[in-house]
């Protein structure tokens, strides 16, 4: 019997083709298994090595790695470097026409910018930041579309040592004051809107409704970029047009020399409990997590790649694989605005085969749908330019899978499903794509350096196949250091005492096969995985609380075809529980009320209303019977404890 039970069974292994093997950056298992043995070896000197290697430090560092607060690491911390620095003026000598980003609109426009031209923008806004007081170490939130600009607002902080903390762009104006308050930024970048889907998606509304709340004072000026030209509101005193912001400014800023240690950003993340928490990344460590695993896993060839993530640079894909990782490396990459079925399901497809795209990196959620709408369409293009593809967020299942393999990759291309966290920065684990074979529905084995395992709560040792608590047992330079304004809560959440204070604890549950390959389960808390993104149940849960007519809600997720979890909300109300059309009424006004404090992404998808919420005689909601109801499945679990069982027929009865 496992630990905790695994229900996927999958034997089939792709391994790399000798072709792809004999070019790649890591050719063969040997030489994967050598890296992670010099890794076991001499931990620090291994990232040491790799630390000189790839990025360019103003001054050397001398220490590697200081654990005397653990689990408050800090890594090469007497090194001096800049990000930006390293990210754009360094290619300059050799790159400097290269395309740098190809950006494609939503509605099919688009331009290129150079390494040249990105280094003068970057340079004019970094300049006009300083102009407006931002100094290193202050807080700048970006909440923009996705686009160019939002790359080279992240560079221009990073440039002059400010710490960025971007907000996806879905999220409202309640969520987005909660992020301005918490790091008390002094300054926001937004557009006046985006297009998505061929709709204009408002952002500078949602800003400015944002700024009327409590704890945002600290922000002195809004700087817009005019993208959609929509009508918007104008703060003369507080707002400034991107475009007279850089007007005339100098397109040269001496980047400012970081610490390795100063932070980088502050990107926001659900928890199972509590408000969102701040995720603290470094500067150096960080960088170098997000060079090592381009190199590694995407198998980076900046000569020749045209490289694409469809991540939002909200979400910390966004961050190290689009703003970050490509750029560190001078690789060209394609930005794109709009939504992958807009105008119609052949969007990706038709994109990677205009601009020859190499590497394609996506989410599981997005390739079910794009299967369900359209699961021929790949065919229709010349995909011949691909040669690796990647997916991350969530367990992709093997069906969807093999057809990325084989209708999108012409059965020619590796797939690296790449399993990682906003925590720790970049990839952990995933197959070196011309050294460790493919299974599909597995991240496979970990990168060299990343010391996994899985164990049961106590930390105790897992024997054979079974499920348990994912753990990383050593630090390593792209971990998260702490959470902004909760050290406390950092040290709580993932280095728990029960595990010793200094173990990573991931909040993933996986189990290991016969060749060690790493297959994910599912979290250990209440967090959601809906279209590859995290959602926190409690947060869902005290949005509804908020509302005047709620008593009292319960969220859990039930699994979903294309989305991987849809939320469903069980709901007591303060008035006699609905039926009928007035149940639908309220369920609108509920689904639409989250979407205000939340953002849409955590709309319901199901609301069922009862009297009651099934509880122990302590009070305790029972969860696990919530989600036994939410699938339709029997109810197995012991209900003798149940305080109040009618109720499970009323909840099942609504749905
Ligand atoms: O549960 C795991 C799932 O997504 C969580 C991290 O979410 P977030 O911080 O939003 O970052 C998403 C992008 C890295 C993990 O704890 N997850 C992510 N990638 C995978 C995955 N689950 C299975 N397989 C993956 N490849």
């Amino acid at each position: 019997m496992s630990y905790i039970e695994s229900a996927l069974q999958e034997r089939r292994s792709f391994p790399p083709a000798a072709e792809f093997q004999g070019h790649a950056n890591v050719s063969g298992l040997d030489a994967y298994r050598a890296l992670c043995a010099q890794a076991e070896s001499n931990h620090e000197a291994f990232w040491a090595d790799l630390a000189r290697r790839h990025i360019d430090w103003h001054t050397a560092f001398t220490h590697i790695l200081d654990e005397s607060d653990a689990p408050f690491y800090r890594w090469f911390d007497d090194g001096q470097l800049n990000v930006s620095y390293n990210c754009i003026d360094r290619h300059l000598p050799v790159r400097a026409d290269q395309a740098a980003l190809i950006f494609e609109a939503d509605d099919g426009g688009g331009y290129q910018l150079s390494y040249r031209q990105l280094h003068e923008q970057v340079g004019a806004l970094s300049n006009a930041l300083k102009m407006h007081g931002i100094a290193p170490g202050d807080r700048v939130v970006i909440y923009m579309p996705m686009s160019p600009q939002a790359v080279i607002a992240m560079q221009a902080c990073a440039r002059i040592g400010a710490i960025h903390s971007v907000v996806f762009g879905g999220f409202s104006a309640k969520s987005l004051a909660e992020r301005i308050a918490d790091t008390q930024a002094k300054l926001v970048i937004t557009a006046d809107g985006g297009f998505r889907g061929g709709k204009t998606v408002p952002l500078k509304a949602v800003v400015d409704e944002a700024l009327q709340q409590p704890g945002t004072d600290a922000v002195g000026k809004v700087i817009v970029y005019r993208r959609a030209s929509n009508e918007i509101a104008w703060h003369a005193e507080r707002d400034i047009w991107w475009h007279d912001c850089v007007a005339g400014m100098s397109t040269v800023c001496e980047p400012v020399w970081m610490n390795a240690e100063d932070p980088l950003f502050i990107l926001y993340t659900s928890g199972s409990t509590g408000k969102p928490k701040g995720v603290q990344h470094s500067s150096a460590g960080y960088l170098l997590g997000a060079i090592l695993s381009m190199l590694w896993v995407f198998d980076a060839r900046p000569d020749s790649d045209v490289y694409w993530c469809t991540a939002d640079v909200g979400w910390i894909t966004g961050h190290t694989y689009v703003a970050y990782g490509p750029l560190a490396l001078g690789m060209t990459q394609v930005i794109f605005e709009g939504v992958p079925t807009y105008p119609d399901a052949g969007r990706f497809w038709r994109m990677i085969q205009q601009y020859r795209v190499t590497t394609f990196y996506t989410a599981p959620t997005a390739i079910r749908s794009l299967i369900k709408l359209g699961g021929d369409l790949p065919e229709q293009y010349d995909l011949s330019s691909l040669r690796l593809l990647g997916t991350v967020g969530e367990p992709i299942n093997p069906q969807a899978w093999m057809w990325f393999y084989q209708t999108v990759g012409g059965s020619r291309c590796p797939i690296a499903d790449t399993w990682w966290q906003t925590e720790t920065g970049s990839h952990m684990i995933a197959p070196l794509p011309g050294a460790v074979a493919a299974k599909p529905g597995s991240c496979t084995l970990p990168l060299p350096g990343i010391m996994t395992d899985i164990v049961d709560e106590l930390g105790g040792k897992l024997t054979g196949d079974q499920g348990g608590y994912l753990i990383i047992k050593r630090p390593f330079p792209s971990l998260l250091r702490t959470l902004w304004n909760d050290p406390e809560r950092f040290k709580q959440v993932y280095f728990p005492a029960e595990l010793g204070g200094k173990t990573y604890l991931t909040g993933d549950s996986a189990h290991r096969d016969e060749d060690g390959y790493y297959w994910i389960m599912g979290r250990i808390d209440d967090v959601l995985n809906v279209s590859g993104h995290r959602l926190g149940t409690m947060e869902i849960e005290s949005a509804l609380a908020a509302h005047p007519q709620v008593a009292e809600a319960a969220v859990v997720g039930k699994p979903h075809d294309i989305k991987g979890e849809a939320i469903v909300a069980f709901v007591v109300l303060k008035i006699p529980c609905p039926e009928g059309e007035a149940a639908s009424e309220i369920a609108a006004d509920l689904r639409n009320w989250i979407a205000k404090q939340i953002g849409a992404i955590a709309k319901p998808d199901e609301i069922r209303f009862g009297d009651n919420l099934p509880k122990t005689r302590s009070g305790k909601i029972m969860r696990r019977l919530l989600r036994s109801l939410a699938r339709g499945a029997e109810i197995d679990q012991d209900i003798s404890t149940l305080e109040n069982p009618a109720i499970l027929q009323q909840l099942n009865a609504t749905s």
